[in-house]
């Protein structure tokens, strides 16, 4: 493995580059590809292709200071009624513009908090969504889970409604470091919640972890681990924690003097690394775990794993359609965004227009250029029989596969089909990837390296 002076050598801990959740990145989004484009997108879908289904949740009870996602405190339940009911009203004008119904084959609830939501505005959502769409009974549906905010009745309305995997939101146990990120939540409360999950039926469970927060040690994180590995997760996430008070304000509630050095940040990860493989659980990319049998584990080992805004996914539908506030689609010909903010989201479908405010229109490069970088993230590797490489394309990847050769000197092995990154060169992926991205967007709100 290389040393943190190697990897600090290399400039890994100095730039703030993007997670490739998409490419290219959505802060090249621009205004202009917003409604008319999504209508053009909507339309042109194919209803024999199943589509990925994302719903954005933006409410939560407890606002925690580290939590860079887009979301809003919320003390009584009628914005959240409002809301849905904008949710109905954005998926009545989507059935309009759609060429008939549409079979999902993946959705996945994020926030904010979906489980803010009572079991009757589950039911309804649910219900809602089968207006326009097809569900089949093996359709996978993730939900997050804020342990200290699900109880019985939502955990089986969720199941009723198809829920067959649960991502509960842990980030460290340690005492020390909720009280200074301002979310509190005890281990008994978590594994109840598991518990709850577990009795309902829900076959799969994903734990978040976040290393690099305020006051935390490798002691403390190394208790989390055991705890977290005691309640027998399928899936880890273990995301660095992304500073970014400029954007997200209440992390200005973060002592930044209690933030963990680089050096401190990475012998967090490695001992995280060392903890959960030693568990068991199979390193999954740049952030996830998973047993060897979760479908995460085989796709990775088999070339399969893809990545999109919720991260690795084993999700392999080309469309990925998001509904709420700022969500983000994903269409053959491009991206588009719905406006952010939740009271502007609400008056445009209010007046009848999808929300779409901005948005890419992917050229033919940008296409090859994502899947390498998709490739490099997911496998580590660039396999050039998958990409049948023209000329022309091979001229427009030769200076991003010359940086890579040269900053990854005795790290890689190439056949004639495939080129590897040694386990050494991993830690540098996201500089490798970017060597392949020709939006000049560094530093631009990314988060750190490692
Ligand atoms: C929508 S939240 C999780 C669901 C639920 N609201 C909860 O808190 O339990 C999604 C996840 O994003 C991750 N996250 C949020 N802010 C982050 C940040 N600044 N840096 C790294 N990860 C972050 C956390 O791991 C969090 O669990
Ligand atoms: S971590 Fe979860 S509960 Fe906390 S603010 Fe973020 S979305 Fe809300």
């Amino acid at each position: 493995m290389l040393s943190f002076d190697d990897l600090k050598a290399r400039g890994l801990f100095d730039e703030r580059l993007p997670r490739y959740t998409s490419y290219p990145p959505a802060p090249a989004f621009h205004d202009g590809m917003g409604a008319a484009f999504q209508a053009e997108a909507l339309a042109a879908l194919d209803p024999g292709e199943p589509i990925s289904l994302y719903l954005h949740i933006p409410f939560c009870e407890r606002l925690c200071w580290f939590c860079a996602c887009r979301t809003q405190g919320v003390r009584s339940i009628a914005p959240v009624e409002h809301y849905i009911g904008t949710l109905e009203a954005e998926l009545a004008l989507i059935k309009d513009h759609l060429p008939g119904r549409i079979r999902v084959g993946q959705m996945h609830w994020g926030g904010g908090t979906p489980t803010i939501l009572p079991p009757a505005l589950i039911t309804r959502l649910r219900n809602a969504l089968g207006t326009v769409f097809d569900f089949d009974p093996d359709t996978e549906f993730s939900v997050e889970i804020d342990p200290t905010l699900v109880d019985a009745d939502k955990v089986v309305a969720l199941r009723e409604a198809g829920m067959t995997r649960a991502s509960i939101g842990v980030q460290d146990f340690a005492e020390v470091v909720q009280n200074c990120i301002g979310r509190l939540q005890s281990f008994e409360q978590t594994r109840d919640a598991v518990d709850l999950l577990r009795a309902a039926g829900i076959g799969s469970l994903n734990i978040d972890l976040v290393y690099g927060l305020p006051f935390q040690s490798i002691t403390g994180f190394g208790k989390t681990l055991d705890q977290v590995c005691a309640l027998d997760p399928d899936r880890i996430a273990l995301f660095g924690y992304a500073h970014v008070p400029h954007m997200a304000q209440r992390q200005k509630l973060i002592p930044e003097a209690a933030l963990p050095d680089d050096r401190a940040r990475f012998a967090l990860f490695n001992k995280a690394t060392e903890m959960l493989t030693a568990h068991g659980l199979a390193p999954i990319g740049i952030d996830h775990f998973a047993k060897p049998g979760d479908s995460m584990a085989q796709a990775a080992r088999t070339g399969h794993l893809r990545r999109n805004f919720q991260g690795y996914t084993v999700d392999g539908c080309e469309t990925l359609l998001g509904l709420g506030a700022s969500s983000i689609s994903k269409f053959r010909d491009g991206f588009v965004q719905n406006t952010a903010q939740t009271g502007p989201y609400t008056k445009l479908i209010k007046d009848g227009s999808l929300a779409g405010a901005r948005g890419y229109r992917l050229t033919e490069e940008d296409r090859l250029r994502s899947r390498v970088i998709e490739m490099l993230m997911c496998d580590y590797a660039i396999d050039f029989e998958e990409l049948a490489l023209s000329a022309a394309d091979m001229a427009l990847l030769a200076p991003g596969l010359a940086a890579l050769r040269a900053e990854c000197r005795g790290l890689i092995t190439e056949s004639p089909g495939r080129l590897s990154l040694s386990p050494e060169a991993r830690p540098l992926v996201r500089r490798l990837a970017h060597f392949f991205d020709t939006f000049t967007l560094q530093n631009v709100g990314f988060s750190r390296v490692s």
